[in-house]
Formats: C-alpha cells, structure tokens, sequence
C-alpha cells in the first residue's frame, strides 16, 4: 500500500513540475497556483486523521485541488475503506485534465469548474466531513468588481461573513466552504497569514471565533517559506463546524514544522479580539517558562523603574503648595508619595483618576520651550528660575532633557511593587500596590505593566486586575527576595529585571483557564 502510494506521489509530482514548467509565472499568480509540498500535505492529512473522531467516516473536500496533493496525502494517511467520498474543485483544465486521469482508478471526483460558482448541497450527507485546502492566493486587485460583489454576497450566504473589497479570494474560500461542511466537519486551511493582522481578516477572525470552534492555528516561520516560488507567510488554521464550548482553548504554534512547532501558546477564546493583531500570538515567543515550567513575572508583565525626576524636591510638589504657587494645572500630573507614606495598598481614583491619598503629591512637566514659558505661563517661568539658581537645571539628568524641566513621558502602571524593604519577622519586604489612579510613580517603585495577552484579558474583564493583584501579594516572600539582593541590615532592593523573574505561578491558580493548562505546556502563556 505504502509502495504504490509513493509510486503514484512520484508520478503526481513529476506532473505538477511538468504543469507548472508549462505555464507563465504571471499566468499563474493570477489563479494562485502554487502546489503544496508534499512533506508539508502528509502532516496536514496527518493532523486531520488525529482530529477527527474515530470511527468518522471521511467524506473530503479540497476546494481547489490542483493536481491533488492533499488528495494524495489523505490517501497515504486514511485506509481506503474510511473514505466515503471524495471531491475535488478545480478552475483550469491545464492542471484539471492530467489529474483526472492520475486519479481515475481511484474514488476521486475531480470537477473542472469554479468553486465560487457552485451551490453547495442541500442534504448533510452529501457534506463533507473534513475539507483541507491550499486556496488560491488572488490578492482583490485581480478580481474585477462585478466579481467582488458576488464573492461577497455568496460568502454572507453562506457563513454570514461580510468580507469586504480588499479581501483577497482565499478568505471567501473559506467563507464559502463553510456551507459544504457536515456539523462538526474539520477544516484545515493552507492559507497567508495575512489575515491575522489586516483589516479585511476581521471578518475572518469574527467567523472562526462565533460561527466555528477555532483549534489551533500555526504559523511559519517566515524565514523557511513553504512555498519555493511564493514570497508568502502561511499559517495553517484549523477548525471544527460546531459552536464554541465555554471555557474554549486555542492553540497558537509557530515554527518550521506543523509536528513540531517550536512555541506553542494556549490562549482562551474569549481573550481573543477579532480586531486585534494575532501572529503575535503565533510568534517566536521569548523565554516563557523556566526550564522547571515556572511562569515568571515577566511574562505577564513589563517592568520598569519609577521616573528619575533628577530632583524630587523641586519637581515633586504636595498639592496646596502647588496651589500656593498658583502653577497651571496642564503642566502638574499626579505622582504617588514614598512607599512609607502611602497608607493602602489598593489606590482609589476621584472621577478625574486622581488618587484618593493623603499626601497627594504632582509632579511638574512641562514640555514648552523656555521663552514660551517665559510670555504665557510667568507664575511657572518664576518658580523654574528658582530651579535655576540651585542649578538643578545643570543635574546630570535635567541636563540630558529638552527643555531641562520636562520628564520621562510614562503611562500610570495598574500595579507597582516598592523597589526596596526590610522583612520583619518572615513578613515580605516588599509590597505590591493596586494602582486604579492615574498617578505615575517615582523611582522608589517598581512599575508592572500587562503584556498584551494580560492587557487584553483586563480589558474584557477589568475584575481580574484584583484576582492579580492579590496573587501577587500570595507570591511567597522567601521566593521574591530569591530574586532580590540584600544589603546590610535586612534591607532588601529589587531591580526591575529581578522581579521579572519572580515565580508566578500564584497568578495561575488565580486564572483557572490558564492553571487547567500548566502541566501540559512548559512553554504556556495567555
Ligand atoms: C494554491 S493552489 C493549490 C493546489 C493544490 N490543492 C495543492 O495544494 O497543491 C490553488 C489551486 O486552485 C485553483 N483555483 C483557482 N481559482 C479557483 C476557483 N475559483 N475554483 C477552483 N479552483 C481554483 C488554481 O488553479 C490552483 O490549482
């Protein structure tokens, strides 16, 4: 079996050279026709036989079959008495006509005609039960305007997805497929990467989050291109006709192979934005476990020390002096006292996003030239010249900065850690601190920034930023001053790249979608 298998490949290969040697490239980057290889065909049709349930009887479908590649995989991959049906769409007779008659003497219908065109069937059993394609890739340049409009009335026909002029034709094959799969069909799409992170594949990203459960999607690496005559970016993205489960997992891989993807990320569906960007998520990802599968700090968070103002005493102001000088408010924004002066450790907000503190301190920045100063704002130019004569403009820092009196442009961070401590009796030095204002912080604290994945968890569900914070006052305070160095007199200081490293493994029991996961992937995130 395995023998003829090979033969039949062999021959089926010698005719795709053959086809595309006959053909123009331009002739061909007008219908997309660029054959899969066939290493890359046998572990699609491999990971389409570990995903279907057992037992299902295949009944296939490749849209747009070329000379059959896939055609030829799942005959390696599926004992012939599995195969139900098979159906092939083919456009042009150049590559239609030698592959029927390769695979006459098989189950194969090869029908030379426009997929687009065609009406899918009426009764389930004449659906497929597994569709795997490597859609032509026709950027909407090439296609006509008579034809974008019946694309996109065929594809809210039949998915519901409005795909608009700028989509390239491959999304409306998968968009127009979707009425050929059987209820709970897999699907398996060879197909640019493109749609991940352009405008038009929003309505894409909707379909496969709403109307199909989304299992996994590789991506590339863009350095080892799949194809040899096409510059394009493949991802494979894999589907099932059915709706969503709660509490739903995707799988991003990314990597030279499909088998054994270099990173793989598992991110809840629900965390996933149509309008967001994705080969992020299915990207090289930087170190995101310790070898023992620790999750750190940093893998959920940036972090970054406080501002360096170069002169706390004459940059930072308490309120009523601020007010007592009478300096404009545009150019004064809230900055937290020292650690020892802050009584909680959750900050509240006014309606403006000022703290509610005692103590509460502004921060003077301005970014006006001098002589404008000078002219519009005079209380301001008389307290800068205070500055002047102690020569804070001359501070290493101020001196470095344009006008010397602006600083470091820095957005308020939603948690902060204070930078250094002593531990009394096994209590942890340091204190992570709920920041709901808009107050930024000086440099007697570490600023937690989320990374995206976190920032768009919080952004859907700005409840879990308690979860978080609470978790991370759990991070057990032998481990956090682990991390940290210690000086004379049990006083301990963290820099931002030590807190990075930190164990997080308290934020993953705090977010079960995420904790379900951990044994199984070392290199988990969300
Ligand atoms: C990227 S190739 C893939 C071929 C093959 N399935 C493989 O993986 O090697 C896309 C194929 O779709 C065909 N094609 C383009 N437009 C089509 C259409 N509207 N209907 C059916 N086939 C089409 C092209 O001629 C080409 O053979």
């Amino acid at each position: 079996m395995i023998a003829k298998h090979e033969t039949i490949e062999q021959r089926r290969l010698e005719l795709q050279t053959a086809l595309d040697s006959a053909k123009s490239q331009a002739d061909r980057n007008k219908l997309g026709q660029f054959a899969t290889p066939t290493g890359l065909a046998t572990d699609i049709l491999r990971l389409a036989r570990s995903l279907l349930p057992k037992g299902c009887p295949v009944r296939f479908l490749d849209p747009a079959i070329g000379t059959g590649a896939f055609y030829s995989a799942l005959l390696q991959c599926f004992p012939e008495s599995r195969i139900k049906w098979a159906k092939g769409y083919e456009i042009d007779p150049h590559y239609a006509q030698p592959a029927r008659g390769l695979w006459e003497d098989t189950p194969l219908a090869l029908i030379l005609g426009d997929f687009t065109a065609t009406s899918p069937p009426v009764r389930e059993k004449d659906r497929a039960t597994l569709v795997v394609c490597n859609p032509p890739y026709v950027r909407h340049h090439h296609l006509n305007a008579g034809e974008k409009q019946r694309l996109r009335s065929a594809s809210i026909d039949a998915a519901g997805v409005d795909l608009n002029g700028l989509t390239g034709l491959y999304c409306h094959f998968v968009a127009l497929s979707h009425a050929w799969m059987a209820k709970d069909a897999l699907a398996i799409w060879l197909i640019p990467s493109e749609f991940m992170d352009v405008n038009y594949g929003r309505a894409i990203k909707e379909y496969l989050l709403n109307h199909v459960t989304l299992l996994r999607i590789h991506r590339f690496d863009p350095a080892e291109l799949q194809f040899d005559d096409a510059l394009v970016s493949s991802a494979v993205v894999v589907f099932r006709n059915a709706e969503p489960p709660d509490g739903h997992l995707v799988e991003f891989t990314y990597g030279a192979s499909l088998t054994g993807p270099a990173q793989t990320r598992i991110v809840p569906r629900r965390d996933l934005r149509p309008d967001a960007k994705w080969t992020r998520l299915a990207h090289a990802l930087e170190n995101h476990a310790d070898e023992n599968g620790w999750l750190k700090l940093s893998h959920l968070f940036t972090v970054k020390r406080g501002i360096a103002t170069g002169a706390n005493d004459f940059f930072v102001l308490a309120e009523s002096r601020a007010e007592e000088l009478d300096l404009p408010r545009r150019f004064l924004r809230p900055i937290l006292p020292s650690p020892r002066l802050l009584r909680t450790d959750g900050i509240e907000a006014d309606a403006k996003g000022w703290p509610l503190i005692e103590h509460r301190l502004l921060l003077l920045d301005c970014r006006l030239p001098e002589d404008k100063v000078r002219q519009e704002y005079p209380r301001l130019w008389s307290y800068l010249q205070t500055g002047r004569v102690r020569g804070i403009h001359e501070r290493y820092l101020c001196a470095h900065r344009q006008p010397w009196y602006s600083q470091e442009d820095r957005e308020p961070a939603p948690i902060l850690c204070t930078y250094m401590g002593r531990s009394v009796e096994n209590k942890s030095a340091f204190r992570f601190i709920l920041n709901r204002s808009k107050a930024i912080a000086a440099n007697v604290y570490l600023m937690l920034y989320p990374k995206p994945v976190l920032a768009s968890i919080l952004r859907d569900r700005p409840d879990v930023l308690e979860v978080v914070w609470a978790a991370l006052n759990e991070i057990p305070w032998d481990a956090l001053l682990g991390v940290g160095r210690v000086y004379g007199g049990g006083l301990h200081k963290m820099e931002p790249k030590e807190l990075a490293e930190a164990p997080a493994d308290t934020l993953l029991a705090a977010l079960p979608e995420a904790a379900a996961h951990r044994g199984k992937q070392l290199t988990l995130t969300w």
